[in-house]
């Protein structure tokens, strides 16, 4: 196990990029806020597979949080992510310094339409412009030939895909399968929130949800499935939904009743034990 060589500078960053560069060595791109799973680290896996050389970064990215979010809170946890992407073959870490991403002149805004209306937006309608800027910055910093994204934040790569096409970045996206733990429960940063309580509830929320999803291949009403799975959740003991709903797997056009006609996703988010969880999977 090599450790990666960490950079916090673009000096450093675009020293190493072009390094690589002049070998003829490919570069594949993982961005994160820290904090760092197993689900991360199967992006670093895919990532090594993709490309010769893995770069990751972790930033928390101040824009992407409203007001009343946990910015403040979010874990920070450097050290051990460092030593569990060394675990996983990368080769550079990028952290960029707290303050060197947005100066105090930065006047610039992303909107994404399309994909980035709509679920997450209703409830976060500043995620996706502080996604965008971010994604943006760090793949113009990196310039990578792949960068890879999660299927678990399904908008957001959707979002990033439009993006990269819209803007005409030479850089191919791929999207990871979501990595679950043995409970079906979706990997996420924030599951540290939970005491046991709340993790044995939080692991209800996959099972309504393929449920959910095998009920409307097979046939079922859309608005019935989806009205039963949110009974479902709040009878599991959640305090909230955001929203339980069908879209088409590539526009993500909402389909709000009938049957599935063309390759769709069911998407959730809902709130338990005072965090928010989402998730999703193909109908
Ligand atoms: P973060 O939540 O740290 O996630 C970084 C990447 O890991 C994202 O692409 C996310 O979809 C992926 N990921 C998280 N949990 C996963 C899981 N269980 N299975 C598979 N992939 C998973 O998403 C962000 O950070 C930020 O919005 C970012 C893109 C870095 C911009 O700030």
């Amino acid at each position: 196990m090599s450790e990666p060589v960490i950079v916090r500078t673009q000096r450093d960053l675009r020293g190493g990029v072009w390094e690589w560069r002049g070998y003829g060595k490919t570069i594949a791109f993982v961005p994160t806020m820290g904090a760092l799973h197993e689900g991360h680290l199967s992006l670093i896996k895919l990532a090594k597979k993709s490309a010769d050389r893995v770069i990751a970064s972790i930033f928390v990215n101040p824009t992407q949080f409203a007001p009343g979010e946990d910015f403040e809170s979010y874990p920070r946890t450097e050290k051990s992510d460092v030593a569990k992407l060394a675990s996983a073959g990368c080769d550079m870490v990028y952290i960029p310094r707290q303050g060197s991403m947005y100066n105090a002149h930065h006047a610039t805004q992303i909107k994404v339409g399309g994909v980035a209306e709509n679920l997450e937006t209703d409830h976060r309608p500043t995620f996706f412009e502080g996604v965008a800027l971010v994604v943006t910055k760090l793949l113009n910093r990196v310039a990578p030939d792949i960068a890879i994204f999660g299927e678990k934040d399904y908008q957001q790569l959707a979002t990033i895909r439009r993006l990269v096409a819209d803007l005409d970045m030479p850089i191919k996206i791929v999207g990871a399968p979501i990595a679950r733990d043995d409970h079906g429960l979706a990997l996420s940063s924030r599951n540290q929130y939970f005491d046991v309580n709340g993790l044995n509830k939080a692991r209800a929320l996959n099972k309504i949800m393929f449920d959910c999803a095998k009920q409307i291949r097979g046939g079922q009403d859309i608005a019935k499935a989806t009205d039963k799975a949110k009974h479902e959740l709040l009878t599991a003991g959640y305090s909230g939904i955001d929203y339980v709903t069908v879209a088409c797997a590539n526009s993500l056009e909402l389909a709000h009743s009938g049957q599935v006609s063309k390759p769709s996703r069911l998407l959730i988010a809902a709130h338990c034990e005072g965090v928010r969880l989402i998730d999703n999977c193909a109908v």
